[in-house]
């Protein structure tokens, strides 16, 4: 005698993690030093550093060294949201010391890459006269 078994299969949920989903986002806006020029806000993703974005808008921002933290000229005043980046390193506070007019919130833009969710202000120093390091 043959029994029929039915074997009803469970639907498998294909379930997977959309990177897109989880990528942190955030607003920068950039002021300027330079005389007549407006404010921008633009978009910086996760792992984005301050000098990307600006480079990605075509707003000027020296970076003499290529964005390895061997120069000052990317030197740039975090406003607000400082706490979006990770701290500065040792290697960048030597070069902060070198920068032209530096202050308590100066930072270099290269090596600030977006880590957390939120808005910041960044000021971008005049760029004129800028040279070496
Ligand atoms: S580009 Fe040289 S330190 Fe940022």
């Amino acid at each position: 005698m043959k029994i029929a078994v039915s074997v009803k299969k469970t639907p498998t949920i294909l379930q997977f993690d959309c990177y897109l989903c989880e990528i942190i986002m955030a607003t920068i806006t950039f002021k300027f030093e330079e005389k007549g020029k407006q404010p921008e806000t633009h978009e910086i993703f996760q792992g984005e550093s301050i000098l990307d974005v600006a480079l990605d808008n075509n707003i000027p921002l020296n970076h003499n060294c290529g964005g390895v933290c061997g120069c000052s000229t990317c030197h740039v005043y975090v406003e607000t949201g400082e706490e979006l980046f990770p701290e500065m390193s040792d290697r960048e506070e030597e070069y902060v010391d070198r920068a032209r007019d530096p202050k308590f919130n100066s930072r270099l833009a290269c090596q600030c890459k977006l880590s957390k969710e939120g808005d910041m202000v960044v000021v971008i120093p005049d760029q004129s006269g800028i040279i070496g390091h």
